[in-house]
């Protein structure tokens, strides 16, 4: 298993015993503790092109966490992107100044275009800096996929033989589709709960019809409620809707409350990438099963462990 000056652009790049082996470090790390000496001299490049509060921050608390300086924009004002500078040029730029680049961009593929900049600056004798896909356009958010397993795994004691319902905005939400991606390396049975019109994309169902995934498409909550062992909430991307009008046919057709939730198996978790808008009752925060703010939590000790996994800091 080699992870040193490695890419993190797509969760298909990755095996099952790379995630597990993932997963037991971020274990480790959270059992353990932190150490300040572990990326001591290290330098982490934040740069989001689109806004976040959860990946930006705890990528940016893992790091700092480990010991490594960060340098970071979030949005583009203020930046020589309104000046026309292109991605490539801001990350051949970038690269000068840190060890590791972890960015949100909102094209899909733009992770792996940036991934391809710092390849060729390594093959001319430059230093390789890896590339950490924050979550890119409508494609992939491999980071967030590997702590909501992580959570999974940690709530569930283990991932295999579950069923696992992904609602909401399964289209344009990109956490969908890499965790459909990831939770096919496992033997899992997969619940899509979405509008028609948001269903999961063709070539995620493709992909997992060929791994053997048991694959069911739902159009209501109610339908799986009281079977999921984790129901996967997701927002509405409201932003990705080329038309208003087509978000406004759509929005706010998915919430669980405290009283949809009750029907639900004691042991099922409730879990949402978050940002929430309407789609999880407040009231629903309450209940054991809600996990969407400890999972976020979780991002930290996954996230740390991939840092210094990348830079060589653990073996
Ligand atoms: N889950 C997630 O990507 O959250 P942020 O958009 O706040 O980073």
């Amino acid at each position: 298993m080699e992870f040193v000056n490695r890419d993190i652009v797509s969760i298909k790049d990755f095996t099952r015993p790379e995630l597990e082996y993932i997963f037991e470090k971020a274990k480790e790390i959270e059992e353990k503790g932190y150490s300040r000496s572990t990326l001591k001299g290290k330098r982490v490049g934040l740069l989001f092109y689109e806004p976040s509060t959860r990946t930006r921050m705890s990528f940016d608390t893992a790091a700092q966490t480990l010991g490594a300086d960060t340098i970071w924009f979030a949005g583009v004002e203020g930046t020589s992107v309104m000046k026309g500078e292109t991605l490539k040029d801001t990350i051949e730029t970038v690269a000068n100044y840190v060890d590791v680049i972890v960015m949100r961009h909102p094209f899909d593929g733009s992770a792996r275009w940036a991934a391809d900049v710092t390849t060729k600056r390594a093959k001319q004798g430059l230093k390789k800096v890896p590339i950490v896909n924050g979550g890119d356009g409508k494609n992939e958010h491999p980071t967030q996929t590997m702590l909501d397993l992580y959570s999974v795994q940690k709530t569930q004691g283990g991932i295999d033989g579950l069923e696992v319902a992904l609602v909401g905005d399964l289209k344009y939400g990109r956490t969908t589709h890499s965790l459909s991606y990831a939770l096919s390396m496992f033997d899992t049975r997969i619940d899509y709960v979405a509008p028609e019109a948001l269903q999961i994309p063709a070539h995620v169902v493709s992909f997992l019809k060929q791994k053997g995934i048991a694959q069911t498409k739902y159009s209501r909550i109610e339908d799986v409620i009281e079977t999921a062992d984790v129901i996967y909430m997701t927002r509405i991307q409201k932003e990705r809707f080329p038309d208003e009008n087509e978000y406004n046919k759509v929005k706010g057709v998915f919430r669980i409350d405290k009283s949809l939730l009750s029907r639900a198996k004691p042991t099922m978790r409730l879990m949402h990438p978050l940002p929430r808008v309407d789609e999880i009752a407040v009231d629903a925060d309450d209940d054991q099963r809600s996990y969407y703010f400890q999972q976020a939590g979780n991002g930290v000790p996954v996230r740390a462990t991939l840092l210094a996994l990348i830079m060589g800091a653990v073996e």
